[in-house]
């Protein structure tokens, strides 16, 4: 049979990025243009700012793509592009550059869920086995998903209000550290020698859901119980505590979700599963309980389209084929 290859576009944030990948298992290029040093000057995503840096990037970040593929678009077959959920003019480049793209070629789009794209960033490391139980921890999401088979997803939890990697921003802006966050307070838990212990949140027995903004409340009255009495907090104690009780919480759900579904592989998704402590704690875990545990390496945790190219293999393998009429979905559904 003829190997399929597909370019991924992903622009819902602020990576513009364009990937082939071939046979929805194997990378042959992946052309990441991040706005992390432009961000990081407004301490977080400027909507306005993210659009106009993917309009500058996203005919560039897609040549080079082919380029390193030694590809030309006539060797494609189809085009997968992120068409939500996301920053709705940050959508749009992409999802218009891809419609371009499709209609110039003469190639089939599309469209993928950002995060069927997280989970389907597995696929590129070993072959994903059903049911499979994913946690999704990034800067807008925070869900435990069961799948029974290719494109099927059904959310089982997710967070009420911050999203974990949310929690690690706002937090890490409160101790005074820059955008993004999470990474910064990772580094600083991993060399702590001890902690502040603040709350889990539990939620109601039996509840897959999650909350992190009462957890991002204690570490602000912390600090400004601290402040009150002349003391200056110790970062690197907050972060430990902090990252402790994200951690167990996390690690807690997911692994009785795995034991109540029966699943066969859970994995790992999302910039917050880049988190070194988050890691170990699901390594350790499910090695315990003898249920196969994967992580893809941190540049595929983040974002990428090597991941939305993986997904949209799958879905052109099943199919599935969007058209011209695709619009960003800034609230899409999984
Ligand atoms: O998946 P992602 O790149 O973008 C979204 O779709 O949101 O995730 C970005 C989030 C940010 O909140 C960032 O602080 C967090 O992932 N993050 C981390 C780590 N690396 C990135 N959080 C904790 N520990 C890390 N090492
Ligand atoms: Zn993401």
């Amino acid at each position: 049979t003829k190997d399929i290859y597909i370019l991924g576009i992903e622009t819902s944030c602020d990576e513009t990025a364009a990937s082939i990948v071939k046979n929805g298992t194997e990378i042959i290029s992946n052309v990441v243009a991040s706005q992390i040093t432009s961000q990081k000057r407004f301490g977080g995503v400027v909507p306005e700012i993210a659009s106009r840096h993917h309009v500058e990037q996203i005919t560039l970040v897609i040549e080079e793509a082919l380029a390193i593929a030694e590809l030309e678009p006539a060797d494609l077959d189809a085009v997968a592009v992120t068409e939500g959920p996301g920053l709705v003019g940050a959508l749009l480049i992409g999802v218009n550059a891809a419609k371009a793209f499709a209609f110039a070629n003469g190639l089939p789009i599309i469209g993928v869920h950002h995060i069927a794209g997280h989970i389907y960033a597995n696929q590129l490391m070993q072959p994903m086995e059903f049911p499979l139980l994913a946690l999704i921890v990034s800067g807008g999401h925070t869900e435990l998903v069961i799948m029974e088979g290719h494109g099927s997803f059904k959310l089982v939890g997710e967070t009420r209000d911050d999203a974990a990697g949310e929690a690690y921003d706002k937090v890490a802006r409160v101790l005074g550290l820059p955008y993004p966050g999470g990474p910064q307070i990772d580094k600083l838990a991993a060399e702590s020698d001890g902690q502040v212990e603040f709350p889990r949140a539990w939620l109601e027995p039996g509840s897959y859901d999650f909350s992190f903004s009462g957890l991002k409340s204690s570490v602000i009255n912390y600090k400004h119980n601290l402040a009150q009495r002349g003391e200056a907090v110790n970062p690197s104690h907050v972060a430990a505590g902090f990252q402790a009780s994200v951690v167990e919480v996390l690690t807690t759900k997911a692994l009785r979700a795995a034991k109540e579904f029966g699943v066969k592989q859970v994995i790992a998704a999302g910039g917050v599963a880049a988190n070194k402590g988050l890691r170990s704690s699901l390594e350790e875990t499910f090695k315990k309980e003898e249920i196969p545990f994967y992580v893809p390496p941190i540049i595929l945790c983040t974002d990428n389209a090597a991941m939305i190219a993986a997904a949209g293999s799958a879905m052109f393998i099943d199919g599935i084929r969007g058209n011209l009429a695709m619009n960003g979905k800034p609230g899409m559904s999984l």
